[in-house]
């Protein structure tokens, strides 16, 4: 996520264990190929053999519409390390829109087809090449004629993220169609949208039947749940043991110190972390109220946003 899971984010979430691998951002393809400084930049595990610090794999995730660069860029990626690619046909911002990148392209089942096969081909065949989607930019119904055209140029999967693009991240998420299109069985699919917390998780894998799932907001919010949900999918059980979604400053104390060792290496900007460590809260808050953000928001300097979690 753009912002959010940044290489100090990806770290500390993959420190446990329970992610098969990660996506990093997206790296935007205009008319040039990014230099190989951009991708040891933005994706500095490719230092690593494209690893996270506790070994989670990490693809990469490529935006933009024009097939020959994001093809270019793909060969880099994977020239330089990297275990993966992922295409970026989700993003929903109207700049990224308007520049030909992101859902705009749920339009052009045709260009879909054209972009994956193009970077299939640029790549190894044991990397694989995966789409995340949206179901479509207005109608959800888009998302079948959509997967068949990323499925026929190659794709290894599809994450599916259950809105349109006219949606944004309005209510309701529409897991059925994820169903409807896995047991077209075209090719692996990843369920993804709105799985805050364990009980969404359970509604989302009664609802799809899919075998993955990705976790955005609620695995940054709640560092634990993806740590719940993997022992749900090797175990096939019900009863789970849930790690509890970090509510108090003590609680969220043992993250917020570990984030800020894990970004003073990549930053020397206390301010940016302090950033950082805001908005982190406030995406919690998005599924259960943290009281105590009023404090931290007040906050300046390093030192006295970590005195909010002192306590
Ligand atoms: C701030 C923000 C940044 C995002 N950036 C990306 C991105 O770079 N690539 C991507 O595929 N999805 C991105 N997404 C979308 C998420 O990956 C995900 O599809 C969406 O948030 C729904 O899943 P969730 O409810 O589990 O978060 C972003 C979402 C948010 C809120």
């Amino acid at each position: 996520m753009e912002g959010v899971t940044d290489a100090p984010m990806r770290a500390l979430l993959t420190e446990k264990g329970s992610f098969l691998f990660c996506v990093t951002e997206f790296l935007r393809v205009t008319d040039q190929t990014p230099p190989v400084s951009v991708f040891h930049r933005h994706i500095p595990e490719l230092g690593n053999k494209s690893l996270t610090s506790s070994g989670t794999p990490v693809l990469v995730q490529l935006l933009g519409g024009n097939a020959q660069r994001l093809a270019e860029s793909a060969f880099r990626s994977v020239s330089l390390g990297a275990k993966g690619i992922d295409l970026n046909f989700g993003c929903p911002a109207p700049t990224v829109n308007r520049h030909d990148g992101g859902a705009t392209l749920l339009k052009f089942p045709k260009r879909l087809f054209e972009i994956v096969s193009e970077v299939r081909k640029a790549v190894p065949k044991e990397i694989p090449v995966s789409a995340k989607l949206r179901l479509g930019w207005s109608d959800p119904e888009d998302i079948f004629e959509n997967v068949e055209a990323v499925a026929r140029a190659g794709a290894s999967w599809v994450t599916i993220h259950a809105r349109t693009r006219m949606q944004g991240y309005a209510k309701p998420v529409f897991w059925n169609h994820i169903r409807r299109v896995r047991e077209l069985n075209f090719l692996p699919v990843v369920a993804n949208g709105d799985i805050w917390n364990f009980q969404d998780f359970l509604k989302c894998y009664e609802t799809t039947g899919c075998e993955h799932y990705m976790i955005g907001r609620g695995a940054v919010g709640n560092p634990h749940l993806a740590t719940s949900i993997s022992r749900f999918l090797q175990l096939k059980t019900h009863s789970p043991q849930q790690g509890k979604a970090p509510d108090s400053p003590s609680d969220w104390r043992p993250f917020i110190e570990r984030f800020v060792t894990l970004s003073q290496l990549h930053t020397d900007k206390p301010e940016y972390i302090v950033r950082r460590i805001k908005q982190w809260v406030k995406l919690a808050m998005m599924e259960r109220p943290l009281p105590w953000f009023e404090e931290l928001k007040r906050t300046q300097t390093l030192e006295e946003c970590l005195q909010t979690f002192a306590v």
